[in-house]
C-alpha cells in the first residue's frame, strides 16, 4: 500500500483541558481553545504492509517500545477497523522541536498520526473525522488539525467531541516565548495528574465551570484581536488549573520555584507597560503570550533575572498537511 506522510504541529492552550468525562473516548470535561505553533512539529510517515507481523515504530530514529509503542499499536488497531483491513504498519516519525526546548509533545504526534495513518489506510477523512480520531490517541491533538487559533468543543461523546478553526490565519501581533526551566520529562504524565486531580481536589469542579463560563469570551477576544483580554483569561485559567493539582490529596506540583520567579516577572513587566501573560501545562517551563515587539525587551528582563536562561520565541502555525510519498 502507498506510504503518506503528515506534517501536524503543536499547540499551547489558552483554555485548558484537565480532564475527562469520558476516559476510554477521551470526551473532556472543559471546551478548550488554542493556538497552533509553527516552531514546533512533527513529521510522521505511516505504510501498511501484508509483509510486516507487527507494527514498526520509530520516533527519531529510535525504535519505540513499551507503553509508547502499544499506544501507537492501539490506535493502528482503531485506524484498521476503521478502514476494514488488517495489515501491520512502519511509523517513521520525526519531532522537530529546539533542542533542549522542551516542548516535545502529544498533540503535534497524534495528530500527524491520524493524517498519515488514516491516508495510508485508503480512507478519506474530513477534518473533523481527522480531529476525533486524533482526539482518540492524545486530547489535546484534536485541535493540532487546524492552523491558528482553534476551539475543541468538549461534546458528550464521540461523535460530538471534536475540534473547531476560530481564526485559522492570524494576521495580528501575538507570539508565545517559552522560558525552558527544565527539559526532562515530566515526573506524572497529564494523563494520571489531570484524572488524579479529578477525583481528589474539591476545587476541580468549580475550574471546570469557570472554564466552560470563559469559552465565549475567549472567542470574543479572538474575535477582537483584544490581547489584554485574550492574555488576562489564559494567565488566569492555568493559575487556577494549577492550583487544583497543589490541592489534590495528595497535592503534587508541575511548578517550581523558577516558574514563579518568571510568572511573576510577568506582572511586573505589565507594570512597566509590557503587555505579558503566564501559561504553564503539565511540566515547569513557562510560556509568555507577548508581542513580537515587545521581544528584546522581555528576554533582556528574563536574563536580569536568570542569566543563560534558554528562551524560544513561536509564531502562530498552520493546521495538519498530508501529502503521498515518503518524505
Ligand atoms: O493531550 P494531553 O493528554 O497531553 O493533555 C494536555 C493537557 C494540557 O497540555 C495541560 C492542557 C491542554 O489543553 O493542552
Amino acid at each position: 500500500m502507498q506510504a503518506y506522510t503528515a506534517r501536524a504541529h503543536t499547540n499551547i492552550a489558552l483554555l485548558k483541558y484537565w480532564g475527562k468525562a469520558n476516559q476510554t473516548e477521551i470526551i473532556p470535561t472543559t471546551t478548550s481553545i488554542s493556538l497552533t505553533l509553527d516552531e514546533f512539529y512533527t513529521d510522521t510517515t505511516v505504510q501498511f504492509d501484508e509483509t510486516l507481523t507487527e507494527d514498526q515504530v520509530s520516533l527519531n530514529g529510535q525504535a519505540l517500545t513499551g507503553n509508547s509503542g502499544e499506544k501507537i499499536t492501539r490506535f493502528l488497531d482503531d485506524v484498521r477497523s476503521m478502514a476494514n483491513i488488517s495489515a501491520k504498519a512502519s511509523v517513521k516519525s520525526t519531532n522537530h522541536v529546539p533542542t533542549a526546548a522542551g516542548l516535545a509533545s502529544s498533540a503535534s504526534a497524534f495528530a500527524a498520526l491520524a493524517g498519515a495513518a488514516s491516508s495510508a489506510a485508503g480512507l478519506e477523512l474530513s477534518k473533523t473525522e481527522l480531529s476525533r480520531l486524533a482526539r482518540r490517541g492524545s486530547g489535546s491533538a484534536s485541535r493540532s488539525i487546524y492552523g491558528g487559533f482553534v476551539e475543541w468543543m468538549r461534546g458528550v461523546d464521540d461523535q460530538t467531541s471534536f475540534a473547531i478553526p476560530l481564526t485559522e490565519q492570524v494576521d495580528w501581533d501575538i507570539q508565545l516565548l517559552t522560558v525552558v526551566i527544565n527539559d526532562q520529562p515530566k515526573k506524572i504524565d497529564s494523563r494520571g495528574g489531570m484524572q488524579h486531580t479529578m477525583a481528589t481536589s474539591p476545587f476541580y469542579q468549580e475550574w471546570v465551570d469557570n472554564t466552560n463560563a470563559l469559552t465565549v469570551p475567549m472567542e470574543n477576544a479572538i474575535a477582537a484581536h483584544d490581547f489584554t483580554t485574550l492574555g488576562q483569561m489564559a494567565e488566569a485559567n492555568a493559575l487556577q488549573m494549577h492550583a487544583t493539582n497543589t490541592t489534590a490529596c495528595p497535592p503534587f506540583n508541575y511548578l517550581t520555584d523558577a516558574s514563579w520567579d518568571v510568572i511573576q516577572l510577568a506582572a511586573q513587566l505589565r507594570q512597566t507597560g509590557i503587555e505579558v501573560y503566564a501559561t504553564m501545562d503539565a511540566g515547569p517551563n513557562v510560556k509568555l503570550i507577548s508581542k513580537s515587539t515587545d521581544t528584546d525587551q522581555i528576554q533582556a528582563q528574563l536574563q536580569q533575572l536568570m542569566p543563560n536562561i534558554t528562551t524560544v520565541v513561536a509564531t502562530p502555525g498552520p493546521g495538519l498537511k498530508i501529502v503521498k510519498g515518503d518524505s
